[in-house]
């Protein structure tokens, strides 16, 4: 068995993909929801999968190794980013080697960094009159979008889409290929 733990701060739909996705394969787990917002809509999908949720504050994140004890506790193998906004910290990554990824909404390294999520990002594609954009899952290091790219998939921008309709484009990517790329990542994991 396998045991996943999700963060996320938002509506949580990647979640919902990557929880339907996991539903009738017993050897993964999706053990854990943690989110650094009480409110965010992520923490309705755990509950109604019936999966344990956690709301994180920024002290217990980076001052305390709190989390990084719950989770190895709890027997976490892998954590999926999925509209998690805070930099993961240093002693996270390390207790996770290449075990942490994430989803960003554009083809980086285009379109990354501090403060370049959801809308910004097809805003700014928007702006820059692409023809082009599309996701990339990437394992995370200690700079934001910044770690080792393991998968990107393209969708084309008409001269018609606006930052709305590239966002559902990318979207659509989004939900397609994330469980199945946490999927393979998992089987690479327990042929190690
Ligand atoms: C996604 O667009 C993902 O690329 C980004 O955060 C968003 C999360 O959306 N990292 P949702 O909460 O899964 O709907």
């Amino acid at each position: 068995m396998q045991k996943i733990a999700i963060f996320a701060s938002g509506t949580g739909t990647n979640a919902s993909k990557i929880i339907e996705h996991f539903a009738s394969n017993e050897e993964v787990e999706i053990a854990l929801i943690l989110s650094n917002r009480p409110k965010a809509y992520v923490l309705k999908v755990a509950e109604n999968n019936n999966i344990p949720a956690k709301v994180i504050n920024r002290s217990e994140f980076y001052d305390s190794n709190d989390i990084v004890e719950e989770l190895e506790n709890s027997e976490i193998d892998f954590i999926v980013l999925a509209g998690f906004l805070w930099l993961i910290p240093s002693s996270l990554i390390n207790s996770y080697p290449n075990k942490i990824i994430n989803i960003h909404p554009a083809l980086l390294p285009k379109y990354g960094g501090k403060g370049m999520y959801g809308r910004f990002v097809h805003e700014a594609v928007f702006n820059a009159k692409e023809t082009e954009s599309g996701i990339t899952i990437h394992f995370v290091n200690e700079e934001y979008d910044e770690g080792k790219i393991v998968f990107q998939a393209h969708c084309l921008i008409d001269p018609s889409d606006g930052p709305k309709e590239i966002g559902k484009k990318i979207q659509e990517l989004e939900h397609k290929y994330y469980p199945i790329i946490v999927e393979k990542l998992l089987r690479r994991i327990s042929i190690n």
